[in-house]
């Protein structure tokens, strides 16, 4: 079974990642995995943080000679920013006076909730640990799952859809969202050029008004073959898997699976994707005339791609502070600011594509098994075969 957890504290030392149950012989790409951190770093309303940090996968076990050995992966990623945090946010004890209080907790954030909860007196450790600067970790292990993924014909890949009031119209299809990943500069990561300025624009409103904003990506997975996931229990259904997993991301307040949302308002004949046949199509000549259901029906994969977007809010560090009280006094104050991003929705959608990734090969592993990438491709490819000969 495919299992991850992460640690670190967003100024601390290092954050690490642990991955445990993929098989043994798969070829790890150092750079692959490199440009995937790198692509989570880039987009337009990013803040200074991500000028000191340079993230690099440093894998300390579980892949050896280029491979995975089937054992746990550990990645660790250091903090550039930590020198400049080793007296506020020491391991040991420290000198409290240097310790950097936050001293009014921020409406939307974890401040207030994690500080009652834990039982801090201020909000320090909390934005610590429920800062996104922790999806560096799920992106580079979601990188490995990518690997893996790609072994057995599967891709994932994401594209913004809106900033703020600015939207794409159509459905983006898949070629232009490869283009996009080929980018060397990333702007919204938009596939649509009158859109993307728009959504500049929206960026730029926030910048210049002391706000900030939110907006819409999609993840794509192309390739996945029908039976991935199943009816059969509440737990493994894929759209409640995906569903938690880009929930799971920071910002992220609702998550779509295909047309979810217009589906609710619209006739059934509006919504469900007629079926046709056409031998030597797709998997096993199974046709639609669209794919409003996200390539998921019944909690299975369809043999469609995979569409999920992720609604994400609106950073809540805003350089022109929403009211809030101060922990010490309990008198009215302006919420703490700290140095921000002011809109995130590319790098969301990155974060995304690895919960994706990580979601989709953990229920390819559970159908096809294999201790070795070899059995695993044989089982795969046995299954495929019989897809064919259906
Ligand atoms: C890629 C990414 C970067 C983020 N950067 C910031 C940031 O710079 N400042 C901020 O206040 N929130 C940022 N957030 C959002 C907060 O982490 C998030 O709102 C907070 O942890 C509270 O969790 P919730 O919004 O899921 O309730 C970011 C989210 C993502 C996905």
């Amino acid at each position: 079974m495919l299992r991850y957890f992460t640690a670190g504290e967003s100024h601390g030392e290092a954050l690490v990642a642990f991955l445990s149950g993929m098989p043994a012989g798969l070829k790890v790409n150092q750079a692959f995995v490199d440009r995937e951190l790198w692509r989570r770093q880039q987009g337009y309303g990013r803040g200074g943080r991500m000028k000191i940090e340079r993230d690099r996968a440093h894998i300390l076990s579980g892949v050896r000679h280029g491979c995975t050995i089937g054992s746990p992966i550990a990645v660790l990623l250091e903090n550039k920013d930590w020198t400049n945090w080793t007296e506020a946010l020491p391991v040991e004890p420290g000198d409290p006076a240097k310790h950097k209080r936050v001293a009014s907790p921020r409406p939307g954030h974890a401040d207030l909730a994690g500080a009652l909860k834990y039982n801090f007196p201020e909000a320090r450790y909390v934005l610590e640990r429920a800062s996104a600067r922790e999806t560096a970790a799920r992106v580079a292990i979601g990188a490995l799952a990518k690997l893996l993924l790609r072994e057995l014909g599967i891709e994932v890949l994401s594209h913004v859809v809106a900033v703020g009031g600015a939207a794409v119209e159509k459905e983006v299809a898949w070629p232009a969202i490869a283009e996009l990943y080929q980018r060397e500069e990333v702007l919204l990561n938009c596939a649509d050029a009158s859109a993307e300025t728009r959504m500049k624009e929206e960026v730029d409103h926030a910048l210049h008004t002391g706000d900030s904003v939110g907006g819409v990506f999609e993840v794509v997975a192309h390739g996945v073959p029908p039976g991935l996931g199943t009816y059969a229990q509440w737990d493994e259904r894929l759209d409640a898997l995906l569903a938690a997993a880009v929930m799971s991301l920071q910002a992220v307040k609702a998550v779509e699976i295909g047309s979810g949302v217009a589906a609710a308002t619209s006739p059934g004949s509006a919504v469900h994707d007629e079926i046709g046949y056409e031998k030597a199509s797709g998997f096993n000549g199974f046709t639609r005339t669209r794919n409003k259901a996200g390539g998921i029906e019944g909690g299975v994969s369809n043999g469609e791609e995979i569409r999920v977007r992720g609604y994400l809010k609106p950073i809540s560090t805003l350089r022109r502070p929403l009211q809030s009280v101060d922990f010490a006094s309990r008198e009215p104050v302006k919420a703490a600011y700290e140095r921000s991003d002011v809109c995130v929705v590319p790098a969301a959608g990155v974060a995304a594509e690895a919960m994706v990734a990580l979601t989709l090969a953990r229920c390819a592993l559970e159908k096809f098994g294999g201790d070795s990438m070899g059995e695993t491709q044989r089982n795969c490819q046995g299954y495929l075969r019989q897809l064919r000969e259906y």
